[in-house]
C-alpha cells in the first residue's frame, strides 16, 4: 500500500507539473491512425453494421436503443479503445449480456477480416484521434475505490457491478480485455452524449485511480476457452414434441408469452418452434431445449421456407424482446399468424430458474 500511495503522490506531482504539454492528463501523445479502408471494404463495413449492430446500437451508432448498448461513436471510447476494446466485444462478446460474439470462430456471422475491418469503419466514424495510453496497472486504495464505487457508480453500474442501466463493470470477459487507462479514461472523461459524465471535476485523481484499481481487482482470471462448436438443427429438427398437441397459448398484447407459460407447455410437451433470434454463437454457449438459431438479421428469404405455418411459433432474444419483435414481425407480414415472442427473454427465463442447455465447456488444455 506504501507503495501504491507514494506512486500516486508522485503521480500526481507529475501531472499538475507536466499538464500544459500532455495531449490529456493520462495519455503519452498520439498512435498513428491505424491503416485506412478501401471503398469496398468501407462499403461492406457499414452494411454489416446496419445489418449485425443498429438493432441495439442504433442506425447512427448512438447507442441505448436497446438493452442499455454503449454509443459506438464516444470521442473517449474512439481514442482510447481503438482496435482491441472494440474488436473483442465485437468477436468473443461478453459473456452474460445481450453482446453476443459476431465472430465465425465462436458461430458468428463475421469473418476475422471482417471484424478488424468494422472495428476501422466505427473509428473512421467516430472522427477521433487515437491516443497512447501505457498498458501498465493503475494502483490505487482498493477499499476506498470500492466506497467511492458504492456512492457515485453503484446507482448506474449496480451494487455488484452488474450493470442496472449501464454496462456491467464487473464483467470477467470486459475485464479481461479492458487496460487500466482505458477504465480510467472512461471514468474521467466520460462517455460523450450518454449518461456516463465524465468524473474528472467530481472525484480527485487519486480517488479516481482508487475506484480504477477496485474494479480491476473484481477480475478473477477469466480465460477464453477453447470453442467446440455444436451442430446446427436441421428442418426435420426444427418442430419440438412433433406428436404432441398445440399449446394454448394466451398472448399478452397479441404477441407474447410468459416464461410460465411456455415452461408448462415444454412440461407437457406441446408442438412448438422455438426461434433463438440472437447471434448463434450466444446459441452455442446456452439455449432453450430444442430451439433453433434463427438470427434478427437472416434473410427470410433464404430461412423462411424451412419453418412450418400450421405449428406455433416461438421467438426469444436476450435483449430481452427486440430482436425477437422484429423477428415475429417480419414472419407475421409473411402470413405466419402462430407466433409470439417470449416475454422475459432468455435471461429472465434463466433467472426464473428453467433450464437451459449449455455448451460443453473445454478449457485451454485442448481434448
Ligand atoms: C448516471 C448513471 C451512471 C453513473 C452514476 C456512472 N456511470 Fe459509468 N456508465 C454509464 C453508462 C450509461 C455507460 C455507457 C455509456 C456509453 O458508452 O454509451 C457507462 C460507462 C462506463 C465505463 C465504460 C465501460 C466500457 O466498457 O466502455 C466505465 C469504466 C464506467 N462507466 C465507470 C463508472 C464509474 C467508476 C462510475 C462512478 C465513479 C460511474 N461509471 C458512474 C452510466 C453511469
Ligand atoms: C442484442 C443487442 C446487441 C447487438 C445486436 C450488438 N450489441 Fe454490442 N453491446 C450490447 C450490449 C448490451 C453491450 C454492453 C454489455 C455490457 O454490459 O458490458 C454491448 C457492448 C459492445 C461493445 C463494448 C463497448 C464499450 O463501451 O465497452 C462494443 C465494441 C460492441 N458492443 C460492438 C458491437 C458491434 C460491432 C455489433 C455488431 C456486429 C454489436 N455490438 C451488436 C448489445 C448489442
Amino acid at each position: 500500500m506504501a507503495r501504491a500511495l507514494t506512486t500516486i503522490v508522485f503521480f500526481s506531482c507529475f501531472i499538475s507539473l507536466m499538464a500544459p504539454t500532455l495531449v490529456s492528463a493520462n495519455s503519452n501523445g498520439k498512435l498513428p491512425p491505424p491503416r485506412k479502408l478501401t471503398p469496398q471494404q468501407t462499403k461492406v463495413s457499414a452494411a454489416n453494421y446496419q445489418r449485425y449492430c443498429s438493432l441495439c446500437h442504433g442506425k447512427d451508432r448512438q447507442g441505448h436503443v436497446n438493452d442499455h448498448a454503449p454509443s459506438l461513436r464516444s470521442k473517449s471510447l474512439f481514442e482510447s479503445g481503438v482496435p482491441h476494446a472494440i474488436l473483442r466485444p465485437m468477436s468473443y462478446g461478453r459473456e452474460g449480456t445481450a453482446m453476443g460474439g459476431y465472430l465465425d470462430e465462436v458461430g458468428g456471422p463475421m469473418t476475422l477480416d471482417e471484424t478488424w475491418d468494422l472495428t476501422y469503419w466505427l473509428y473512421e466514424m467516430s472522427g477521433v484521434e487515437r491516443l497512447k495510453f501505457s498498458t501498465k496497472a493503475v494502483l490505487g486504495d482498493i477499499k476506498r475505490g470500492e466506497s467511492v464505487y458504492q456512492k457515485q457508480c453503484s446507482s448506474c453500474h449496480g451494487v455488484k457491478g452488474e450493470g442496472v442501466t449501464a454496462p456491467a463493470l464487473g464483467n470477467q470477459s470486459a475485464l479481461a480485455h479492458n487496460t487500466d487507462e482505458f477504465i480510467r479514461h472512461a471514468i474521467r472523461k466520460g462517455r460523450q452524449d450518454t449518461p456516463m459524465v465524465a468524473f474528472e471535476d467530481k472525484l480527485s485523481a487519486a480517488d479516481i485511480d482508487n475506484v480504477t484499481a477496485f474494479l480491476r481487482s473484481k477480475a478473477s482470471g477469466w480465460k477464453m476457452e477453447k470453442v467446440v462448436l455444436q451442430k446446427l438443427p436441421t428442418p426435420d429438427q426444427y418442430i419440438v414434441n412433433p406428436k404432441g398437441k398445440h399449446p394454448n397459448f394466451k398472448l399478452t398484447d397479441g404477441m407474447y408469452v410468459s416464461s410460465s407459460d411456455l415452461n408448462a407447455a415444454m412440461v407437457a410437451k406441446r408442438k412448438m418452434v422455438l426461434l433463438d433470434t440472437r447471434v448463434p454463437s450466444v446459441w452455442q454457449t446456452a439455449h432453450i431445449a430444442g430451439s433453433i438459431p434463427f438470427p434478427y438479421y437472416a434473410d427470410l428469404d433464404e430461412t423462411v421456407k424451412d419453418l412450418p405455418k400450421d405449428v406455433q411459433i416461438i421467438a426469444y432474444c436476450s435483449c430481452p424482446r427486440a430482436a425477437a419483435d422484429s423477428v415475429v414481425r417480419k414472419l407475421r407480414a409473411r402470413g405466419f399468424a402462430n407466433t409470439a415472442v417470449l416475454w422475459e427473454g432468455v435471461f429472465g427465463w434463466q433467472n426464473l430458474g428453467y433450464p437451459v442447455v449449455r455448451r460443453d465447456v473445454r478449457g485451454d488444455t485442448g481434448e
